[in-house]
């Protein structure tokens, strides 16, 4: 038998406006804005890689979010490995010192490594990762970056796909943490600074 819905009955959940998690000041770049983005930079990594196998390492934790949405969109050949560097000093800063937690598995020479990254903030993690791996004679190395915050680099880096710039405030969601939280907001957000106020590992300020 049909039913038909009651005047009283309240619209289906999925038809409200999403709330934002209390936690976020700012929503910088939506889950449909960024899912159109990855799928660019995709499109054009597939162009650039066409006839070649790519090599996607991603750099712990922060850009394995990103690198799900990107591998999937891609059209060329391509295997993924993981390295994992803690950077000594604030648990959100970089000092420039590192601890290689987890190194490549896969051998690097004469193949062609595309780096994921989620952000290049003062650029020190990306500088010495390409170091690294251009020590071990790849055919080439290039890098994708979902995230930028030009303001606070100190090191000169260049970045070959490049997702959104954002200003210097401290971002979340999407992969990104602080504390190890916040990595599974679908969105892109700045932390409301209250949250960080009086912690012992504060995000280093402008
Ligand atoms: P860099 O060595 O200073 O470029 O820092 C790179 C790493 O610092 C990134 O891969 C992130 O894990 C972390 N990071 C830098 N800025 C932010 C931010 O605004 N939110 C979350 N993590 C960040």
């Amino acid at each position: 038998m049909r039913t038909t819905r009651s005047t009283t009955e309240k619209k289906p959940a999925k038809t409200r406006k999403p709330a934002l998690h209390p936690d976020i000041r700012e929503v910088l770049h939506t889950q449909e804005e960024i899912a159109a983005k990855v799928k660019t930079m995709a499109a054009q990594i597939s162009r650039d890689y066409a006839g070649k196998e790519v090599i996607l390492v991603c750099v712990l934790k922060g850009a394995a979010v990103f690198l799900a949405d990107l591998m999937r969109q891609l059209t060329v050949p391509c295997i993924v490995d993981y390295v994992n560097w803690s950077s000594y000093g604030t648990s959100t800063s970089s000092s420039g010192v590192f601890r290689i937690l987890q190194d490549l598995e896969e051998s690097v020479e004469s193949r062609h490594v595309l780096i994921v990254e989620d952000i290049i903030d003062t650029g020190l993690t990306l500088h010495y990762l390409l170091r690294h791996i251009r020590g071990r004679n790849p055919a080439s190395v290039k890098v994708a970056a979902l995230l930028d915050k030009p303001s606070k680099r100190k090191i000169e880096v260049h970045t070959d796909y490049c997702g959104f710039k954002v200003p210097d405030e401290f971002v979340v969601g999407y992969g990104l943490d602080y504390d190890q939280k916040y990595r599974n907001l679908p969105f892109v957000g700045v932390l409301r600074p209250e949250i960080y106020a009086g912690s012992d590992t504060p995000p280093d300020k402008p």
